[in-house]
């Protein structure tokens, strides 16, 4: 999978596949093409045996991504109809149907679809100069890629409230002291750190690391009775595979074990 992209990158590191976002100039503004090759690029990802797990970064020193492209808003009849376009692939949906971990590194300002993306990945860690806020309000619209529903499952509905409301930002460390962000670590150390859980990850189980993903997205919205159901139905075929009798004989056998994805 080589093709040449315009507003994104795309690499594999090992077992580790790296989305960037990449229009640096204009701060990684997700625009029509963004939307096109995220969505070529992810149903691509979702197909492949080959990543355990993914980041999503942004290039460029100022942001991860300052939101929607507002020049296309401009080109549009309306702001509605722009949002509408965005909407023609879904991309959110693919995020959150991944199987395998997505892990968000996110810089500088972190805005509008910027939040929404990162809030579509399952583990967040910021650089200690990155700025969350949704500014669509100041725009007259609402948030289209989850946000009102994204944003109060992950921080409290009053925090959440606020910045969808009011516009109020959020620094690095209030991310991380409402738990919207796992981490907060130095800026050069970002990418770093990422690839160091993404790589953790990928040592694990890769059967066992879908399951859990799927017991635990998939489970929070449904009652405990119901999550338990679902956790038994993952877990009890994941025992008879040849990963689960390989983790447990390489403990037996003081070594490290060799898991396959069967
Ligand atoms: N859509 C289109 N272009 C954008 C953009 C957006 N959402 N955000 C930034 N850009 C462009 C700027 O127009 C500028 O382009 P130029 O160099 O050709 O003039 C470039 O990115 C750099 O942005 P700039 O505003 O000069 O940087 P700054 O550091 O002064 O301010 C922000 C950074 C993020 C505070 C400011 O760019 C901003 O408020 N952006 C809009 C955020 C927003 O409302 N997002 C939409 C949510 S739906």
């Amino acid at each position: 999978m080589t093709p040449t992209w315009e507003t994104i990158r795309y690499e594999k590191n090992g077992p580790v596949g790296i989305i960037s976002l990449n229009r640096p100039r204009s701060l990684n503004v997700y625009n029509l093409k963004m939307r096109d090759e995220l969505f070529q690029v992810l149903g691509a990802i979702r197909e492949d045996k080959e990543p355990g797990c993914l980041i999503l970064r942004g290039e460029g020193d100022k942001a991860f991504c300052a939101g929607a492209d507002l020049s296309e808003f401009l080109t549009a009849p309306s702001p509605i109809i722009a949002r509408q376009a965005r909407w023609g692939r879904d991309v959110w949906g693919l995020f959150l149907s991944l199987e395998i971990p997505v892990i968000a590194a996110l810089h500088g300002y972190v805005l509008g679809s910027g939040i929404e993306m990162a809030l579509c990945c399952d583990i967040r860690i910021a650089s200690d100069d990155a700025v969350f806020g949704l500014p669509e309000a100041s725009l007259g619209i609402i948030p289209a890629a989850g946000a009102t529903q994204t944003l109060p499952r992950a921080i409290n509905k009053a925090k959440a409230l606020e910045m969808l409301l009011a516009g109020v930002r959020l620094k690095a460390e209030d991310a991380y002291q409402l738990k919207l962000v796992n981490r907060v670590v130095p800026r050069q150390t970002l990418l770093q750190t990422a690839t160091e859980l993404a790589e953790r990850i990928c040592t694990r189980a890769p059967l066992a690391v879908k399951a859990m993903k799927q017991a635990v997205v998939r489970g929070m919205d449904m009652g405990l009775e119901a999550g338990m159901e679902l956790e038994s139905r993952l877990g009890f075929p994941l025992r008879f595979t040849r990963d689960a009798e390989e983790g447990v004989r390489a403990f037996m056998e003081k070594r490290q074990p060799g898991f396959q994805g069967c």
